[in-house]
């Protein structure tokens, strides 16, 4: 048996903070019955639970790895019928999702999972899980400019949340560098943004690394599934409780 709230918020419904407050509205309902607990227990397997009165399918949760290739779309569906992320899952009866997503020219690692509300926490910044990329940009950024990427950068939508911006390379003619900037948010087009916005472009993109999980063993368009202990682990970092 399950708490309502999380049930609600695992087949994406909408954060376990909106979900309760569709509970205490009225509009949850389990097997006809209108709930306003919100300390109701079901089982997710044989309770029929709506919302609105539109039942909610439940299906086993899966946590997938990919690793996204360039010329791929970080969608479902792509009306100018480009290869999308779902292309690229052979024999994965659920409907999974991107958590979070990566630009049709960013390579790298993509979780995809139908598991809702860790999809929302991992996206969440204030889990401070870490975003780690790797992005060849054009000339190369002094001191002062990595001080800037770390410590926030002034976009349009805002002020970035601090994080970490290191040089790992720089060509003798100072033609290009290579940075691995690690953020916490997941704006749209961050990285892009934050390294254009101190005058050195990107060139190329690419995530290495989500919280503990990296691309190790994983070619480009490969996948694996999370193991026990990863899933383990990346609930406990996002404080996902089994209640
Ligand atoms: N930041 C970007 O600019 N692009 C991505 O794909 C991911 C992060």
């Amino acid at each position: 048996m399950e708490r309502l709230q999380k049930v609600l918020a695992q087949a994406g419904v909408a954060s376990r903070r909106k979900c309760e407050e569709l509970i205490l509205q009225g509009r949850v309902q389990v097997n006809g019955v209108t709930v306003r607990e919100l300390g109701t227990k079901v089982d997710p397997g044989r309770d029929e639970i709506a919302v609105d009165g539109r039942v909610i399918r439940r299906e086993e949760l899966v946590y997938l790895l990919l690793y996204k290739p360039t010329g791929v779309i970080t969608s479902l569906h792509d009306p100018q019928g480009r290869p999308v992320v779902t292309d690229l899952l052979c024999g994965v009866k659920q409907r999974v999702f991107p958590v979070g997503r990566l630009d049709y020219d960013t390579s790298g690692l993509l979780l995809l999972t139908n598991d809702g509300e860790l999809a929302n926490r991992v996206a969440h910044p204030s889990f401070e899980i870490d975003k780690v990329y790797r992005a060849w940009v054009k000339g190369v950024p002094s001191p002062e400019k990595l001080r800037q990427l770390a410590q926030g950068v002034l976009l349009a939508d805002g002020l970035t949340a601090p994080g970490r911006a290191r040089l790992l390379k720089a060509d003798p003619l100072g033609r290009r560098a290579l940075l691995e900037l690690t953020i916490h948010e997941g704006r749209n087009q961050q990285v892009r943004r934050m390294c254009a916005a101190v005058g050195h472009p990107v060139e190329s993109l690419k995530r290495i690394r989500l919280g503990f999980l990296t691309l190790d063993g994983l070619a480009p368009g490969q996948y694996r599934h999370l193991t026990p202990e990863e899933l383990q682990r990346l609930k406990r970092e996002l404080a996902m409780t089994s209640s």
